[in-house]
């Protein structure tokens, strides 16, 4: 019987902090349905203290997931472990993970704390996380550059006060795979009370060696791994999930554990994750890249198709890639369409928001003969995206283009229950379309992205459209997906637009004030 390898995802966490990443509680709730069908062990749901709709989603999350940990983060302060705790409540099987800096550049400049204060205020937090469950992890921030006699010191500290994990974390992704080992191999030997909890690695891309780093203290005895969908996370990025999973389930010959994963829902949540994100996937990025299983070369077909084995050492189905079926069409029934919405791990909140999806969904069959997964997943992102108290709504747009004269658009868009008209020329119909919605809305929010998706093959292919908009610091994604991408462009924008002005002050865990 081998030993097991958590997964902890920290998608909705660590990757949320990556810049333009935000999501809604809606968005969250759909990627964490979708890794508890994955089986991961545990689901880093988001910061409580952060902001009150942080509160709100991981409380969200704590009533809804049932197979797999809920986890919420929390600075070493009180309050914060409170707000934790409370958010968690509800959770079948709930863990807060708190952590304080422990590098000298961070007890100095960040903290202004002294060692021993650092260890004391590590030790309250971790008891007073034990009041509301008895699953607790520990990070001593930046360990991956922190004083090895310290780091015992805190570790030691930290078991004995009742954290059942600690995690080294790189915080800044600056070790080397064999050093980083190492790290872990000593501080389990060196740390008297180590058999008393389980080693977990964290692990950032800054050097692109978040995978190798990780695996590489999984040699030596960790057995749990943070990482995130796509490697989404702060600057660089996080350890990629799929890249860990299938590096340990295809490698089973040199690992003395194994994970509990259903790796075929790994395509299908980097899809729902870049989807949300509006962060593509780069087509030779491993595993879910759209080039991870194409063969060019003549050579290498040939050799697939005598036998598999010659060029691929994993199977594309593994992984989930031939999930994109043709699966409905416009006669399906809301009994088949609810069905399949349930194979992709979506269920509805309520029998309205049944009936609206698939009202959209008989509009899209009308002009779409075949509709796929991947048609299905963006008409989510977009149901999902649409609230009831939406400030502003898309109710008409109207484009002029032709060779030599310059496009037009005209929009009417409902703003407060109100409709407003206006017409703008452009550079292209989109171009004339943001410039139309922006004269009646002035948001002054500036364009930071904008990015269209074929979200199948064909002329006939719905267009996805993600934009991110920036207003004094506040980041926001919106999406929209249509036959016509000026279309999908224009719901796109508004839907970014009802994000950005109904705004929400987010606190950052590592940036903010730690007590
Ligand atoms: O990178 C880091 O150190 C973190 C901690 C909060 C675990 O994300
Ligand atoms: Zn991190």
């Amino acid at each position: 019987m081998k030993d097991k390898l958590v997964i902890f995802d920290t998608t909705l966490r660590d990757g949320e902090q990556s810049p333009g990443a935000s999501m809604t509680q809606d968005e969250k709730i759909r990627i964490a349905r979708l890794l508890e069908k994955m089986r991961v062990d545990v689901i880093e749901a988001g910061f409580p203290a952060a902001s009150p709709g942080d509160f709100k989603s991981v409380n969200a999350i704590s009533e809804i997931i049932k197979d797999s940990t809920v986890c919420g983060l929390a600075r070493a302060n009180p309050k914060d472990i409170q707000k934790a705790g409370e958010a968690l409540k509800p959770a079948a099987s709930s863990r807060i993970h708190t952590f304080i800096a422990t590098s000298p550049i961070h007890m100095q400049h960040k903290l202004r704390m002294q060692p021993d204060e650092v260890i004391d205020h590590a030790v309250a937090a971790i008891r007073q996380a034990r009041n509301f469950t008895d699953n607790v992890e520990f990070s001593p921030e930046d360990a991956g550059r922190s004083e090895f006699d310290f780091l015992c010191r805190v570790l030691e500290a930290a078991i004995d006060a009742g954290a059942t994990t600690v995690n080294i974390p790189d915080t800044v992704g600056y070790n080397l795979p064999s050093q980083f080992g190492t790290l872990v191999k000593n501080l389990m030997e060196n740390v008297p009370n180590s058999d008393k909890a389980v080693f977990s690695v964290h692990c950032h891309n800054d050097l692109g060696l978040a995978v190798a780093n990780s695996l590489a203290a999984v040699m030596e005895g960790a057995r749990q791994v943070e990482c995130t969908v796509n490697g989404l996370g702060e600057r660089a990025g996080n350890a990629s999930l799929e890249e860990i999973v299938m590096a340990v389930r295809t490698r089973q010959d040199e690992f003395v554990c194994d994970i509990n994963i259903d790796t075929t829902q790994i395509v299908p949540a980097s899809r729902l994750v870049s989807n949300i994100t509006g962060f593509p996937v780069q087509p030779n990025k491993a595993i879910v890249g759209a080039n991870a299983f194409a063969h060019e070369a003549g050579i290498h077909q040939d050799g697939i198709i005598k036998a598999r084995e010659t060029y691929e050492i994993m199977c594309a189905e593994d992984v989930g890639w031939a999930a994109n079926r043709m699966v409905l069409g416009k006669h399906s029934g809301r009994n088949a369409f609810k069905e399949r919405l349930k194979s992709l791990g979506f269920e509805f909140a309520s029998e309205e928001d049944s009936i609206a999806a698939f009202t959209r969904f008989k509009d899209l069959a009308d002009k779409k003969h075949e509709i796929f997964d991947d048609d299905l997943q963006a008409l989510l992102t977009e149901s999902g995206n649409i609230s009831e108290n939406e400030r502003f709504v898309l109710k008409h747009i109207e484009t002029r283009s032709q060779t030599s004269l310059t496009p037009v658009a005209s929009v009417v868009v409902e703003v407060d229950g109100e409709d407003a008209k206006a017409e703008e020329q452009g550079n292209g119909a989109v171009d004339a379309t943001f410039k139309a919605i922006e004269k009646i809305v002035d948001s002054g929010g500036l364009l930071q992205l904008y990015s269209v998706n074929s979200i199948t093959s064909g002329t006939d292919a719905q267009g996805e459209v993600s934009v991110r908009l920036e207003k004094n610091g506040e980041i926001v994604n919106g999406h929209g997906a249509d036959l016509d991408i000026v279309i999908a462009s224009a719901k796109a924008y508004v839907n970014a637009l009802n994000k950005l002005c109904n705004p929400e002050g987010k606190v950052h865990p590592q940036m903010a004030q730690a007590i």
